[in-house]
């Protein structure tokens, strides 16, 4: 597919089995909560802050039960929201909300050309609400001089930590600089950083179109179209180069259930790191390094999944440590540090090597 027919990913509209049920602000809440509960369909009529109400009730509904305070509890009722909420519609006609007091969300005309009258759901509309604002602002990071604008659906980091890490590590590489990939780009942050470091040419992919379309717009914009290069793709499939440095900011969480392609940027499927490392030998250059940026998120956050790098260097002998550098968290609010059991949180960047001891596998 060439980069310029990408089609984004966006929210499907909602097409109810049954007649959604009309609300407006003088409809009985609790029966309104009931039908989408049970699996019925119901459509705010009146005005948008009416759904943000129901929206509301329906939360303390669910969530001030006592069973959610185990982890399961918790999922269960959080899967209970999931369900209710995006049964609750708001109408869409010629690409704006179709109610007084919404909000003018650009997306709606950007990602639905084809659309002019449907339904979205509430928690549809709030996500593409975020992210225009998001895409609107841009998000300052602290490694670089301009702002990142991401396109929607794109992941974007807004904890910097591993960035500050990346950042003072590139200071201090020696190596040549001729050739860099970055493998699952998101908005193309730390494309962004290999560049401003002095890398003649940077590769950067990833499996999710809005990623790219967002790096490509992004590169724009930053004055780096020459040497930043985006390609939509698994890993490395995009590329035959070989790089001096090649960068991976994994997702950190092991999938439990399927992942839709926006959950792929922090929930792994099995088999991702073995494929990524199996991959990256053939992409190396003579002398070049593999950094991934990991974290201990997942121990902090209840998962008990083994350290893909630890199983990496265990199990096989195609890497060779040369170091692990670590940084402490800055900690959030104290509602994220209760969450997150008090454990302290930080993030590694890891710096691999081939081994020459190893034959490289072909293919
Ligand atoms: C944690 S985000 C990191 C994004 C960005 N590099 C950063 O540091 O902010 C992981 C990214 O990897 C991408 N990704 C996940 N699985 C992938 C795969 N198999 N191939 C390519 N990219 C993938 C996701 O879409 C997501 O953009």
């Amino acid at each position: 597919m060439s980069d310029n027919n990408i089609k984004p990913i966006r929210p499907e509209p909602v097409v109810p089995d049954s007649d959604p049920v009309p609300v407006t602000k003088k409809s009985d809440a609790s029966s309104i909560q009931s039908t989408i509960i049970d699996g019925g369909y119901a459509v705010i009529e009146d005005q948008y802050p009416t759904g943000l109400k129901v929206l509301a009730g329906l939360k303390k509904r669910i969530f001030d039960r006592n069973t959610g305070r185990d982890f399961h509890g918790y999922r269960a009722q959080r899967k209970a929201y999931h369900f209710a909420s995006n049964r609750l519609l708001l109408p869409v006609r010629n690409n704006e909300i179709a109610l007084p007091k919404s909000p003018k969300i650009g997306w709606l005309k950007e990602l639905y050309p084809d659309e002019s009258d449907f339904y979205l759901s509430f928690p549809q509309v709030q996500g593409l609400n975020s992210s225009w604002q998001w895409y609107h602002k841009g998000i300052t990071f602290p490694v670089l001089d301009q702002p990142v604008y991401p396109y929607y659906g794109t992941y974007f980091p807004t904890r910097f930590d591993h960035l500050i890490l990346f950042d003072k590590w590139l200071t201090k590489y020696q190596g040549r600089k001729s050739t860099a990939m970055d493998i699952g780009t998101g908005c193309g942050v730390l494309a962004f950083q290999m560049a401003v470091h002095g890398f003649e040419q940077v590769y950067a992919s990833d499996i999710n179109p809005n990623a790219v379309i967002s790096v490509l717009e992004n590169v724009r914009s930053m004055g780096v179209s020459e040497r930043v290069t985006v390609k939509m793709g698994d890993l490395f499939e995009p590329w035959h180069q070989k790089a001096d440095l090649v960068v991976f900011n994994p997702p950190w969480l092991p999938a439990e259930e399927e992942t839709t392609l926006l959950d792929k940027a922090i929930y792994f499927e099995a088999g991702l790191y073995e494929r990524f490392f199996d991959q990256a030998q053939n992409h190396l250059a003579e002398g070049g390094k593999l950094v991934i940026l990991y974290s201990n998120l997942a121990q902090t956050a209840g998962f008990h999944n083994d350290h893909p790098m630890d199983l990496e260097l265990q199990n096989h002998e195609r890497f060779r440590k040369i170091r692990v550098i670590k940084r402490k968290v800055k900690q959030g609010s104290k509602k994220t540090r209760r969450r997150r059991n008090r454990k302290q949180e930080y993030v590694e960047l890891w710096e691999l090597e081939k081994n020459h001891h190893n034959p490289v596998k072909s293919g």
